[in-house]
C-alpha cells in the first residue's frame, strides 16, 4: 500500500493546458511511474505535453461532452495499455457571470464541460474497472461548489452537482472496489485565471495564507487519492484552499 503508481494506466481530461493542474498531475503521476493518457480538445498542447512524457505519455483528442468521444477515448487507451485504472476529470470552463448575465447556451456549455463530461467520463471507464474489481476515480471541482456567496453562477452549480455525483457514485461503486473522490482547489496560478498578475495579487490577498495555489499542490492530492496510499478512501472531498473556505 503505497504511493507507487508504476504501471497504472491513467487517463487526466483536460491535461493539455501548458501550466494546468491536468498537466502539472500528468507529469506527477509519470514521475510516479505511471502510464497517462493526455486527453484533451484538438487545439490543446496535449500532443506536445505526450511526447515530453515519452514512453509513459500518449495524447487522446477528446471533447468531454461527446460520449463517443469518450468510448473512443477508452478503447485507443485500452488497446495500447490496457484498460485504464485511474480517471481524473479535470477539463473544465469558468464563466465568471451572475445568473441574470448567463444565457442558456453559457449555461449549458458550463454544464456539459464541467458536469456532464465528469458524468460521460466516469461511465465510459466504470464497466472496465467493475470487470476488473478495481480503479479510482478522482474528480476536480471548487470551492465555488461549497458556498453560494459571490459565485459565479453556472461554474459554481456544475461543480455543486460534480461533489454529488462523486458521493452517490462513490457509495454505489464501492462494492466493486472502485473508489470515488473529489478535490476542491481554491485559487490555483493557471491559465483559467483570467486577468495577469495583478488580479492574482488581488486573489491571494483575499486567501488567508496569502497566496494562491501552484499546480503542483493540487496534483499532490490528487497522486495520493489515485493510489494505493489512500485505499481506504473513497466518497471524500479534499478541499485545498488554504483556509479560504474555513
Ligand atoms: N484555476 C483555478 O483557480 C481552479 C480552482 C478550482 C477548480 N478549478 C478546476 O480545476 C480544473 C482544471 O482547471 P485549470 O485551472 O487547470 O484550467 P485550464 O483552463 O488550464 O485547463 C482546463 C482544460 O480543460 C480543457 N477542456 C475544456 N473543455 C473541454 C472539452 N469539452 N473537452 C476536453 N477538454 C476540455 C481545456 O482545453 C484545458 O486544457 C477545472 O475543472 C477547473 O474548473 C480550477
Amino acid at each position: 500500500m503505497d504511493g507507487n503508481l508504476e504501471g497504472r494506466v491513467v487517463i487526466i481530461t483536460g491535461a493539455g493546458s501548458r501550466g494546468g493542474q491536468g498537466e502539472a498531475e500528468a507529469r506527477l503521476f509519470a514521475e510516479r511511474g505511471a502510464r497517462v493518457a493526455i486527453a484533451d480538445l484538438g487545439g490543446s498542447d496535449g500532443a506536445a505535453i505526450a511526447a515530453e512524457l515519452g514512453e509513459r505519455g500518449m495524447f487522446v483528442e477528446i471533447d468531454v461532452t461527446d460520449e463517443a468521444s469518450w468510448d473512443a477515448c477508452v478503447r485507443t487507451v485500452a488497446d495500447r495499455w490496457g484498460h485504464p485504472d485511474v480517471l481524473v476529470n479535470n477539463a473544465g470552463v469558468w464563466l465568471m457571470k451572475p445568473l441574470e448575465e448567463t444565457s442558456l447556451a453559457e449555461y449549458r456549455h458550463v454544464v456539459e464541460v464541467n458536469q456532464v463530461g465528469t458524468f460521460l467520463g466516469m461511465a465510459a471507464v466504470v464497466p472496465g474497472m467493475r470487470e476488473r474489481g478495481s480503479g479510482a476515480i478522482v474528480n476536480i471541482c471548487s470551492v465555488a461548489g461549497m458556498k453560494g456567496g459571490g459565485q459565479p453562477f453556472a461554474y459554481a452549480a456544475s461543480k455543486w452537482a460534480v461533489r454529488g455525483m462523486t458521493r452517490v457514485a462513490a457509495h454505489d461503486l464501492a462494492p466493486y472496489g472502485i473508489r470515488v473522490n473529489s478535490v476542491s482547489p481554491g485559487v490555483v496560478d493557471t491559465p483559467m485565471i483570467e486577468g495577469g498578475p495583478e488580479v492574482l495579487d488581488a486573489l491571494a490577498r483575499s486567501i488567508p495564507s496569502g497566496r494562491v495555489a501552484a499546480p503542483g499542490e493540487i496534483a499532490e492530492i490528487v497522486v495520493f487519492l489515485a493510489s494505493d496510499a489512500s485505499s481506504y478512501v473513497s466518497g471524500i472531498e479534499v478541499t485545498a484552499d488554504a483556509a479560504l473556505t474555513a
